[in-house]
């Protein structure tokens, strides 16, 4: 089983930006961690981070060639902004979750709008970097 993990804008910054809302786990553990837990269950994990809208639409139009079975996607914030990056999603027709550290409903109005949610298999918010461990386990489980 090959999954595509996808860290949208910002999430570089993951540590050090907000953490009073986004945590102190850096991307990297957060990666590293996923890695761990796929090791050992033959699950192939591909990482992508990028700041760029035109960057994560162009690894999502490749899942069309590289064997990915399943997304896990933070489009952070292009979540509410980009009907481009829902576009790709839609064209490749692989499964997906969504995934968001924070609440999103808790938070600013701008955020409880996403372009990704009727699409995806599911949507995990709130639950930090938790929220992917437990996306993984569902991709690996029940897929
Ligand atoms: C986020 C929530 C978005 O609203 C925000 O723009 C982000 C991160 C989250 O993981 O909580 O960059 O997707």
């Amino acid at each position: 089983q090959n999954i595509l993990i996808v860290h949208g804008p910002n999430l570089n910054l993951l540590g050090l930006r907000e953490p009073e809302i986004y945590g102190a786990t850096t991307l990297q553990d957060i990666n590293r961690n996923l890695s761990q837990l796929a090791e050992n269950q033959g699950i192939h994990l591909d990482f992508f981070q990028s700041n760029a809208e035109f960057a994560l639409i162009d690894r999502i139009q490749q899942t069309l060639h590289d064997g990915t079975d399943f997304i896990i996607i933070n489009p952070a914030a292009y979540t509410h902004t980009s009907v481009a990056l829902r576009d790709a999603l839609a064209a490749v027709k692989r499964p997906f979750i969504e995934v968001h550290l924070s609440n999103v409903y808790a938070r600013e109005s701008f955020r409880q709008r996403s372009y990704f949610s009727d699409l995806a298999v599911g949507v995990i918010s709130g639950l930090g970097a938790k929220g992917y461990e437990l996306a993984l386990e569902y991709a690996i489980t029940s897929h």
